[in-house]
């Protein structure tokens, strides 16, 4: 039996907060150090398309069916799902959408401090002209030189860290809001700057809009495919429960599809900007465009160092990565704390430095990964860090949003589903067709080819 505790009455204080709040979780580390990375390692236009068709054919419908669920729920992940269960009387197993996300987000989370206390390295040492007029060789050295010590890696990690949780404990409407109503419009200032900047000074703007969008087979793989959907899932923060966590604070009354796209259109806006950021500024300056993780912090720098004003832009860029970052570990906290808080009966503060503090220690694998633990790693080669990342996003996620989808739209008691997407009756046979078949089949076959490219 469920315990009845009683819904959450904390709101997003309007429609267009939880948008942002939403948007916030979604553009993050994966638009901006990821997307741009992977894109360059996959063949560019190939890798950009199947990421497209599996954000418009997979990422929304389970991005409608996590926040609909969410508000329906109006608890925290794992409770909003033994509730649903219950009230739709299938079984309790579907806890386990619940409970998967908690530790993906664990998981994620205990690597997005690491990686966002690198970016909030390079602000200072932008902002401090180290990397002016700075060659490839001296640029890798810097980003090694940082990463192999663990000092200054865990440093910055825990400052990032220590910001996440005390945005956190502030509470939804003091904490999450207050953050996301004034670090997201600045986001977007900022990156439309820099697009400006990128495509003005550059000359290559062209090259960069033809790479992401011209195909190089030679580059694709049966592994670009898992890894284009991995990277659907993680920019939309869907299939862990952040957005069923932030649906719970969403006000009745507004459509779900509605938001939901706007949503995405965000998102993904953010990711194919950020592209036309860097692309241009690699090209321009001869580098590399499939540097590996190493894109954003060797030759961004390098790209900023020798153009006219790189020390300024350089520096908001990775302001603009730590702003994107801050929204998104927010979001990678609350389902947890969420949970704690109510099972535990703590305050928010408490369970917000309880569950951050666990993330911090479980990060300390990921940091150590790259300069104590570095030959720590599996028979695959894959390190701490690597497992962490490969195991949430490309098995994880995806696995949770084929049960969200599967639950959401076979099972779900189909009054609160009528309740929910009542200002959606128009999309009710489409999203149903998307959530029932596409999208889990399309999760499946993905896993199927990259079963096959690893035999
Ligand atoms: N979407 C975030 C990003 O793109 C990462 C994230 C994943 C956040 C899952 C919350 C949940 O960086």
């Amino acid at each position: 039996m469920v315990t009845q505790s009683s819904p959450t009455n904390v709101m997003w204080s309007s429609r267009l907060m939880f948008i942002l709040a939403a948007a916030g979780s979604a553009v993050g580390l994966g638009n901006i150090w990821r997307f741009p990375y992977l894109a360059g390692e996959n063949g560019g236009g190939v890798f950009v398309l199947v990421y497209l068709a599996c954000i418009a054919l997979i990422g929304l419908p389970i991005l409608i069916a996590e926040i609909l669920m969410g508000r329906a729920g109006r608890q925290n992940p794992i409770t909003t799902m033994k509730l649903l269960a219950s009230e739709s009387n299938a079984s309790q197993f579907w806890q386990v959408i619940g409970w998967m996300g908690a530790i993906a987000g664990f998981m994620i989370l205990s690597f997005y401090g690491v990686i966002a206390g690198w970016a909030m390295a390079y602000v200072g040492d932008t902002a401090t002209g180290d990397f002016v007029g700075i060659s490839g060789a001296a640029a890798s050295q810097v980003f090694n030189q940082f990463i192999s010590d663990p000092v200054r890696v865990i440093g910055w990690q825990t400052v990032f860290m220590l910001i996440t949780v005390s945005i956190t404990a502030r509470g939804v409407s003091q904490g999450l809001e207050n953050t996301v109503r004034y670090l997201m419009p600045l986001l977007f200032l900022l990156l439309v700057t820099l697009v400006g900047y990128s495509a003005l000074t550059t000359g290559h703007f062209l090259e960069g809009l033809s790479f992401m969008f011209s195909p190089d087979w030679e580059r694709f793989s049966g592994e670009s495919v898992i890894t284009a959907m991995g990277q659907a899932f993680f920019t939309r923060s869907l299939g862990m429960g952040a957005i069923m966590a932030y649906g719970a604070y969403m006000p009745s009354g507004s459509s779900v599809v509605g938001t939901a796209t706007t949503i995405a259109v965000l998102d993904t806006s953010v990711a194919l900007m950020s592209g036309l950021v860097i692309f241009p500024l690699v090209f321009a300056n001869g580098l590399e465009s499939a540097a590996g993780p190493g894109l954003m912090f060797i030759t961004l720098p390098i790209a900023f160092g020798q153009m006219a004003g790189g020390q300024i832009f350089g520096t908001l860029f990775f302001v603009l990565v730590t702003f994107a970052a801050v929204t998104s570990s927010i979001s990678l906290l609350e389902p947890a704390v969420a949970w704690v808080g109510e099972r535990l009966k703590l305050s928010r503060a408490k369970a917000a430095s309880l569950v951050g503090a666990i993330a911090w220690l479980v990060g300390l694998g990921s940091a150590a990964s790259f300069n104590v633990w570095k030959d720590v790693t599996l028979p695959n080669g894959w390190n701490f860090f690597d497992v962490m990342d490969q195991i949430s996003n490309n098995v994880l996620l995806p696995v949770g949003g084929i049960l969200i989808a599967l639950f959401s739209s076979w099972l779900l008691n189909k009054t609160i589903l009528q309740e929910q997407l009542k200002e959606d009756t128009a999309y009710l046979g489409l999203w149903l067709w998307l959530a029932r078949i596409v999208a889990p089949l399309g999760v499946m076959m993905v896993f199927a080819v990259t079963v096959l490219a690893w035999l």
